[in-house]
């Protein structure tokens, strides 16, 4: 997913100038700025050299700083429905965690990620559950 924002005044950016990234950008009014999401948060140098496989379990040793994981943006114009989102999607793990004794794969395919706003399976959820 990419954000996009226009500068309504000549501006500057604290980082991602000069030869290492680390100084100030010039940004002139009227130039339109894009960041990748999905490249940032794919990034080896944040999340591994394995950073492009689908690796829940990466969260147990990877701790982001801030700004380095952003699904709901950041700042004054972040996500209003983030903890909503989020809310709902604890409610519905520990809701199915309370319910199911054992929760199994019966998908044989390779995971494939359909990556739109959000990223999903793109051969949907094909598991079986064990009813406690
Ligand atoms: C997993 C679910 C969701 C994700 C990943 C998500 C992500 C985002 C992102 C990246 C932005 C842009 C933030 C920015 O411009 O810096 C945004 C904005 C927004 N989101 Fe969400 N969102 C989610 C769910 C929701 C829900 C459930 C609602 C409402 C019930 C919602 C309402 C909004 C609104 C109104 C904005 C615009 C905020 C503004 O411009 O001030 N989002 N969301």
């Amino acid at each position: 997913m990419k954000l996009f924002r226009v500068a309504l005044a000549d501006t500057k950016l604290p980082l991602g100038g000069g030869p290492n990234g680390t100084s100030p950008v010039y940004v002139r009014a009227g130039t339109v700025l894009a960041t990748s999401f999905y490249t940032l948060h794919r990034l080896p140098s944040i999340w591994g050299s394995d950073a492009a496989e689908f690796k829940p379990e990466r969260w147990y040793t990877v701790k982001p700083k801030p700004w380095e994981y952003v699904p709901f943006g950041g700042g004054p114009r972040a996500c209003v429905g983030q903890q909503k989102a989020l809310m709902e999607a604890s409610y519905v793990i520990v809701r199915v965690l309370q319910e199911y004794s054992n929760i199994e794969s019966r998908d044989e395919r390779e995971w494939t990620g359909h990556v739109q706003m959000t990223s999903k399976s793109a051969h949907g959820c094909k598991v079986s559950l064990t009813q406690k």
